[in-house]
Parts: structure tokens; sequence; C-alpha cells
């Protein structure tokens, strides 16, 4: 039986969910942050995996197009479960194999609306601003085949007022990412692997 749960977590843009998880996760002997990957040269997991000294890996285009490469590093890490942290490439259905029901994702908006190709990020938000909705949120699922269509773990919601832009918008859903998205994590972790008793 292993002793831990290994986590990677990638990461597209800046990281600060990242970060969140990472911090949470600090002192618990239980779930261990393996790895970081990004497709990103840009993004923060070259200077995340520094100042915590976690291991990254920055795929190139071609990696990733043959996934090989990302398989192996995953391997070598032993890595558990997959969290998709603002990681904005389309998951292919190998990995998705390799790793089933394995793989969380956190979406800046309550889906299924606001989902799919190109909603992403402040797209997302602009898209609720113009519909004018009166409330946003988010929303963290597991990823299957069809794109943020995977069996919804969690959603939270925000109020929007009339005069919110899509900035502020942005702001009220990082700030229910931040507080809401390890302990789903963590939740789903005592859920599904102390069940096949991989954790006491
Ligand atoms: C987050 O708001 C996340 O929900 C979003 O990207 C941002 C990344 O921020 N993800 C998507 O839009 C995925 N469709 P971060 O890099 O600061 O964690």
């Amino acid at each position: 039986m292993k002793e831990k749960v290994n986590l990677s977590i990638f990461i597209s843009g800046g990281g600060s969910n990242a970060i969140q998880i990472i911090e949470f996760f600090k002192d618990n002997k239980q779930i261990n942050i393996a790895c970081l990957l990004s497709n990103n040269q840009q993004s923060g997991a070259e200077k995340i995996g520094k100042t915590y000294e976690i291991p990254y890996f920055i795929f190139s285009k071609l990696d990733w197009e043959i996934q090989h490469p990302i398989e192996k590093y995953l391997e070598e890490k032993s890595v558990d479960l997959i969290i998709l942290a603002g990681f904005l490439k389309l998951i292919p259905k190998s990995l998705i194999h390799l790793f089933p029901n394995k793989i969380i994702n956190i979406h800046p908006a309550l889906l299924p609306k606001y989902g799919g190709k190109g909603m992403y990020g402040h797209h997302v938000h602009q898209a609720v601003k113009n519909a004018k909705e009166t409330t946003s949120g988010i929303t963290i699922h597991l990823v299957s085949e069809i794109y943020d269509e995977g069996p919804i773990l969690f959603q939270k919601k925000c109020k929007i007022n009339e005069s919110d832009d899509a900035a502020l918008i942005g702001k009220k859903v990082l700030e229910l990412e931040h507080k809401y998205f390890s302990q789903v994590i963590e939740n789903y972790i005592f859920k599904e692997f102390k069940k096949n008793g991989q954790i006491t």
C-alpha cells in the first residue's frame, strides 16, 4: 500500500490556484504535491517550482501532441491524481484513460453554462457580463472526454452587481476558487483513495 497520494498540478497561467493548493497541503503527511506541469514557458510553473522545491516540467507543443513524454514524467513521479488549475489545453483521451476519475478541473463559471472551447479566464467573465447574469461562480468537476462536462463535485455562487465589469467578476470568482478548491480536492481524495485502501 502506498502511504501517500501524489498530486500533479497542471497550469497555463500565473498559478495562483496552484500556490493555494501547495500551501494548503504543505504539512499534510498523506497528500503530496509531486510535480507541476505547464505548456507555457511564461507561466508561474518555474517560479513556483523553485520557490517550493517542487519538480516541474514545462513541456513543448510536440510533447503534448505525442503525449508519451507527459505520461512518462507522470509515471516517474508516481502521480495518482491530476489537478487542472487554470490549464487551458484540452486533455486527450489517452490521458483520461490513464487517469480515470483522477483528473479534477476548476472552471470559473457555473457549468453547464459558459463552458466549452474558448471559454477560459477573461472570456468566461466577459460572456457572463454580456448576458447580464446576476450570479456567477465556480465549478469543480472530474474531467471526462467531453470538454467541461465531467461529473460535478462542487459549485459555489457569487453575486454580480449590474455595475461589475468582467475584471471584477473574475476577481470575485477567483476568491471563491482560492477559498474552496483545496478543500474539495482533499474531500475527493479521502473519498476515493481511502475506499481503495491507498491511504488510511
Ligand atoms: C482560474 O480562474 C481558472 O478557473 C481558469 O484560469 C484561471 C487561472 O488562474 N481556468 C479556466 O478558465 C479553465 N477553463 P491562476 O493561474 O491564477 O490559478
